[in-house]
């Protein structure tokens, strides 16, 4: 079954325990979206953030890493309470390391290891990597903020993917993020999405639980 993660992004920071709160019952994982004004042009938010939600959280605590040198960082996310930890494919080229690196380093901390790309990275990247990764994240949008279009041309990229995993004979979890909401759910399922983020569709609506409850398909 789809995996739906609410992108605390979209959260009310003034009320972010009552919305952590919101989805516990209803949404799979937490998704936490970390930018560090390098990787991405904006900021977000950082540990302190992380253990606050870590400490009301009951569902794992999905952490996508928006930042250069990732490395630096996975394991005092990983101490911190994350799960699932996605690092970026960009990340990697622009230290000049290879994504496998980032991947052993997670796995070495016992979390899932998530590679991602933007859309203007071929998805064609991610196959060498089929193998030793967790699970993969298409950005459906450009990693950076929040309540941005959904880029159709993703559901495409996905069903690379996947037909990629299945002539190879090895599947794992795909993730997608960006834009993601009960108008386009089915269709990224059925391109192979298993992981949906969701942010402004979640916290935004009138009813997050029925928002959520919207795409599984
Ligand atoms: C964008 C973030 C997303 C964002 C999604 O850089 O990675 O996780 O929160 O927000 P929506 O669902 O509003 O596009
Ligand atoms: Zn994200």
């Amino acid at each position: 079954m789809v995996k739906i993660a609410p992108s605390i992004l979209a959260a009310d920071f003034l009320h972010l325990e009552r919305d952590v709160k919101l989805v516990n019952d209803h949404a799979d994982l937490l998704h936490f979206d970390v930018m560090d004004g390098c990787l991405v042009p904006n900021l977000s938010f950082g540990f302190p953030v992380m253990e606050a939600v870590a400490g009301i959280a009951t569902i794992p605590l999905d952490v996508h890493l928006m930042i250069v040198n990732p490395d630096k960082y996975i394991g005092r996310f990983a101490e911190a309470g994350a799960s699932y930890i996605s690092f970026h494919l960009e990340a990697a080229d622009e230290s000049g390391k290879d994504a496998a690196e980032y991947i052993a380093l997670a796995k070495s901390h016992g979390v899932k290891a998530g590679l991602a790309i933007d859309p203007d990275i071929p998805v064609e990247r991610l196959f060498p990597y089929i193998e030793s990764v967790d699970f993969f994240l298409i950005m459906s949008v450009f990693a950076g903020f929040g309540g941005q279009k959904f880029i159709e041309d993703s559901i495409g990229r996905i069903a690379t993917l996947r037909a990629e995993m299945e002539r190879v004979g090895v599947i794992k979890d795909i993730e997608v993020d960006g834009g993601v909401s009960s108008s386009n759910a089915k269709a990224l399922i059925d391109a192979g999405a298993t992981m949906l983020v969701a942010g402004s569709s979640v916290f935004k609506a009138d009813n997050p639980a029925q928002a959520i409850a919207g795409m599984r398909f």
